[in-house]
């Protein structure tokens, strides 16, 4: 484990009464103005496949094996080439600093002291330089494809520059995903808030104060390129920035320039996983952007056996979505996941309490994948097979 010194901004006792991902959702609640909470927590539509891709896990029992000498587990796993102490990572996610005045630095020290992956994104507010100074640990750098070509190479250049190992280009944002939490509270950079959001905003003084007394706002990855006049959404940016006519093709030149680790996030079909094997991308995560994009789409917990029997023998096979238990995460990596993304279970820690915030959630996490594995008699993450696992009809 790296030692990076945690920097403390919430009440230690509230944290230590932090036990599991419903406790750190309800302290960043308490705490976040409610457009930026609503920001993170909403999902798409009617959010059926947010609210789906954590009960998926509830349709499949676990069948432990016992008497099997556990004293000693071995949890690391290596996915895109990097070695990490446990199989689940940091995902890529947009706008930390909205969440936490130290944002991505502060997810960046946590996961490198865990000894696992951080993602590093597009939309990040801390830039992909300094990230890597934060950590040489285990890292990807999420890439969005966007119709500014000049803009793609600069930030393919600056990646290769500052030594990222592995790209993870998100392809199922070729529009924004209809978060209709976003629209009732006007969500957006800088914040042009209606009167609710306003009044959202004025009962949390604490983190306005915060807010304004830490540096500004940016997003380094994108500067002098965003060419969005007025409020950023997320939606304007996925849907005027990015390039909706991104195809196979593309993939190749952007895999061929960059000559390294490859994966693609957002991949759901089998025929698409196929496809990204085929043209000599080392990973894929089956995902679906955590219900905040197409809703109705399958969850990747569901969707995870077929993927990993048609490529799992040639790709990195990855997931997210839903995962808030270290049982969440045995029962993929027993359908042949070689590791797990966390979003929301790591964004609300950090939104609740910063880095120790997300060092309690990994800790948790950790103790959860290990106690798990120890209960069902494995010692080594190869030995979490199909044969433990059934699900409901
Ligand atoms: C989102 C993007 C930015 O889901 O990943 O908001």
């Amino acid at each position: 484990m790296h030692t990076i010194p945690t920097q403390r901004t919430t009440d230690p006792m509230r944290l230590k009464q932090c036990h599991n991902f419903k406790d750190f959702r309800r302290l960043a609640k308490r705490r976040l103005p409610g457009p930026i909470f609503n920001y993170i927590d909403g999902a798409a539509d009617d959010e059926i496949t947010y609210r789906r891709n954590t009960a998926a896990f509830d349709d499949c029992d676990l069948v432990p094996n016992v008497l099997r000498g556990v004293a000693d587990v071995d949890m690391s796993v290596t996915v895109l080439g990097q070695k990490l102490a446990m199989p689940v990572y940091c995902s890529p996610t947009a706008l930390q600093r909205l969440f936490h005045h130290r944002g991505e630095r502060a997810v960046a020290a946590a996961a490198a002291k865990y000894g696992t992956m951080f993602g590093v994104s597009s939309l990040g507010t801390v830039s992909l330089e300094e990230a890597r100074r934060i950590s040489d640990g285990p890292q990807v750098y999420q890439f969005y494809f966007h119709k500014d070509r000049g803009l793609n190479r600069e930030m393919m250049a600056r990646a290769k520059n500052a030594g990222v190992q592995a790209i993870m280009l998100t392809v199922d944002s070729i529009v924004g995903g209809n978060r209709e939490r976003d629209k009732r509270t006007g969500f957006s950079i800088p914040f042009k808030l209606n009167l609710a959001g306003i009044t959202q905003f004025a009962i949390k003084p604490a983190w306005a104060i915060n807010y304004l007394t830490h540096e500004r706002f940016r997003l380094p990855q994108l500067e002098n390129h965003l060419k969005i006049g007025g409020a950023l959404s997320i939606s304007r940016y996925f849907t005027e920035m990015l390039d909706p006519s991104m195809s196979w093709d593309d993939v190749s030149d952007m895999m061929r320039d960059w000559g390294g680790q490859f994966c693609l996030k957002g991949v759901m079909s089998v025929e698409d996983a196929q496809r990204a094997a085929e043209i000599g991308c080392t990973g894929i995560v089956v995902s679906n952007h955590g219900g905040r994009q197409l809703d109705g789409s399958r969850t990747a917990f569901d969707q995870l056996s077929e993927i990993v029997d048609a490529v799992g023998d040639r790709i990195d096979v990855m997931m997210d979505g839903g995962a808030q238990r270290g049982t969440h995460v045995l029962k993929a990596l027993s359908l042949g996941a070689k590791a797990v993304g966390l979003g929301r279970y790591y964004l609300f820690p950090l939104a609740a309490a910063g880095q120790a915030g997300v060092e309690r959630a990994l800790e948790i996490m950790r103790t959860e994948i290990e106690r798990g594995m120890k209960l069902m008699g494995c010692t080594s993450i190869a030995q979490l097979t199909r044969k433990n696992l059934r699900f409901r009809q």
